[in-house]
């Protein structure tokens, strides 16, 4: 059987017919609803490999058929994932995914809104709970650099529900800082003058620091003595600055578990469980912010456009 997905070459988006995934012992074939666009798919699609690869890592849709293993889902039931960056892609309209990185779709939210909350919900709340340790009787004061954009958008609100953190959010316009307010950030600071601006609502520092855009030197002198420093992405990571304060420096890196078949790898279909939960009762909300209709390369060309204009507010849901 064959299928439509869209293939990213040497750059370029195209549509293309190919064959549909058998899925394997774990996995769930999906039939993909909605797809988001996150700074991954950007990046890989500008690396402009010549070897046709179907990019999207978000995703929600519907079971249609399970591997010989699966335990947690059956057909028919609604998903959402962000699956495995070394298998293909989602920008399809069937997935095969390992059902221990998947959650059932939030019931309270549309496929293209659930779509939205994958990767970064998993990057945000392994940050949060899996490197930080935090939970309910968490205190201190977090810092999150890129408080904005998509990681930002959920983490801010993790933060603030699931534990006792005070949260200092970045944002650098004036429609950036009121959606990072609307979060519920305690504050919200310009991160083109990052140090002044987190000393003048932090004298003393911060104990702990989630960044999108990591300057090591810089944060390292925001951060207390013992503090931790949670890099997700940016240029500066030489951590001799964190030695004098004993500081530690993590990785959060979304796609280890399911990249290394790590034993805990059903973590992530945990985490989304647990999120779903939260949106459903209300506690959370989600991050969509712009929909644009159709699965094709044409409708996928716009939304990668935007979000590689790094200026993206929440996320960009493609659906069908
Ligand atoms: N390691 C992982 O597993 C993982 C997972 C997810 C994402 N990432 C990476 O993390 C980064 C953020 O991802 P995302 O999805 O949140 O991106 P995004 O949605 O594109 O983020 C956009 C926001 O970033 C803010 N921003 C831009 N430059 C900034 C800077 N120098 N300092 C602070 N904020 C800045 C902007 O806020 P203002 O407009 O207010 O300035 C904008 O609203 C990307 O590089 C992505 O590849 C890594």
């Amino acid at each position: 059987m064959t299928m439509h997905a869209v293939s990213a070459v040497s750059g370029e988006l195209h549509d293309t017919e190919v064959p549909a995934p058998e899925p394997q012992a774990h996995d769930l074939l999906v039939r993909v609803e909605a797809v988001s666009v996150n700074p991954v798919d950007v990046k890989t699609l500008r690396a402009a490999h010549p070897d046709p690869r179907i990019l999207g890592f978000d995703a929600a849709g519907t079971v249609v058929a399970v591997g010989p293993e699966v335990s947690r889902f059956t057909v028919g039931d609604a998903v959402y994932y962000c699956g495995d960056y070394t298998r293909p892609g989602a920008n399809a309209d069937l997935h095969a995914v390992d059902e221990r990185l998947v959650g059932h779709k939030p019931a309270s939210l549309s496929f293209a809104e659930a779509a939205a909350m994958p990767l970064t919900t998993l990057t945000a709340a392994e940050a949060l709970f899996d490197h930080l340790g935090a939970g309910p009787s968490t205190t201190g004061t977090l810092l999150v650099v890129g408080a904005s954009g998509g990681v930002g958008s959920i983490l801010v609100q993790l933060a603030r529900r699931l534990t006792g953190l005070r949260v200092i959010g970045t944002a650098s316009r004036p429609e950036s800082r009121e959606w990072v307010a609307g979060l519920g950030a305690h504050e919200v600071v310009d991160h083109r003058d990052l140090g002044a601006t987190v000393r003048a609502v932090a004298p003393d520092g911060v104990d702990a620091i989630i960044s999108a855009y990591t300057d090591v030197p810089v944060l390292a002198d925001l951060l207390r003595p013992w503090g931790h420093l949670v890099a997700i992405d940016g240029s500066h990571h030489d951590v001799g600055p964190l030695k004098p304060g004993s500081q530690t420096f993590h990785w959060e890196y979304v796609f280890a578990r399911p990249a290394h078949r790590m034993p805990d790898m059903a973590r992530q279909g945990d985490l989304l469980e647990q999120v779903s939960g939260e949106l459903d009762a209300g506690r959370l909300r989600g991050t969509a912010t712009r929909f644009i209709p159709g699965l094709t390369a044409s409708g996928l060309r716009e939304a990668y456009e935007a979000v590689g204009s790094g200026r993206m507010l929440g996320k960009l849901v493609v659906h069908r």
